[in-house]
């Protein structure tokens, strides 16, 4: 994770951003502590990357890369407002001894937005593609020891990252908002999972973008629905307050990158 110190809205690069609208500090700070807790709480370690100045949107850790068994693929960035905070984040990965995989593509033109956009159910690798990260650029994570990658094409600009609509349980369940993805691809993912399809006004309080941990789920605050339906499948529900992060277009799993 980061720590949300120079995050703000500084530029607009999703629908959700809005350069008047700014996030209070205060509350980012808290929400943060929050859902940080709230991970420290399930027993995991938290390792944490520097924030950077004039690169706001590090806070969103997910979009750092993609990490397996000590290997991490970094992301390429598609808009220039993020690409600088590649930098920290290689010198992080490095610095904590993980390997960094060599792209079998050569592929300058493709973009990659980490786990943002690669999720993992089992062995299976479920991929977004169409809005920032290029469908294309997924030969790479062949390299990273990936064999089953499901493509799932996203088609509505508020939900433009797979993590934003998506969200894998177990090796079974799921949960996401279809309308997100076309027709196909729902067909293709609903082959693999058993799928809940959230109501809309919890999709666009980002109820997807929730953080598994074992038989826990942290998910935003303000989604009665999933909370409900989480916890008929078994699952322990923490909630926590996302409002300032919600303003540049992320939540609870973007705030989080697994290591
Ligand atoms: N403002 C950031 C962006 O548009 C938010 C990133 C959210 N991250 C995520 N994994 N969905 O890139």
């Amino acid at each position: 994770m980061c720590k949300p110190t120079y995050y703000d809205i500084e530029y607009e690069i999703n629908p959700w951003m809005n350069k008047t609208i700014k996030a209070e500090h205060l509350k980012s700070s808290i929400q943060w502590n929050q859902l940080y807790d709230a991970i420290k709480h399930c027993d995991v370690e938290v390792e944490l990357v520097e924030s950077q100045k004039e690169l706001p949107d590090m806070v969103f850790t997910a979009n750092a890369g993609l990490v397996k068994d000590g290997r991490v693929l970094l992301s390429d960035f598609r808009y220039p407002e993020r690409q600088g905070e590649k930098h920290y984040f290689k010198q992080w990965f490095i610095k904590a001894g993980y390997q960094l995989v060599d792209k079998s593509l050569d592929s300058t033109d493709l973009c990659f937005e980490g786990e943002g956009d690669a999720l993992f159910s089992n062995n299976f690798l479920f991929v977004g593609y169409g809005i920032r990260s290029d469908k294309a650029y997924y030969e790479n994570v062949k390299s990273l020891g990936v064999e089953e990658i499901i493509y799932c094409e996203l088609v509505d600009p508020y939900f433009y990252h797979l993590d934003t609509c998506f969200c894998p349980l177990n090796e079974t369940h799921g949960i996401w908002w279809p309308k997100a993805f076309t027709p196909n691809s729902q067909q293709i993912m609903q082959k693999q999972l058993q799928l809940f399809a959230l109501p809309e006004n919890e999709a666009k309080k980002f109820a997807c973008n929730a953080v598994v941990i074992k038989e826990t789920v942290i998910i935003p605050a303000g989604c009665p629905v999933t909370e409900s339906h989480l916890k008929t499948l078994g699952y322990k529900v923490i909630s926590c307050e996302m409002s300032e992060f919600i303003k540049a277009g992320g939540a609870c799993k973007c705030l989080t990158l697994y290591i």
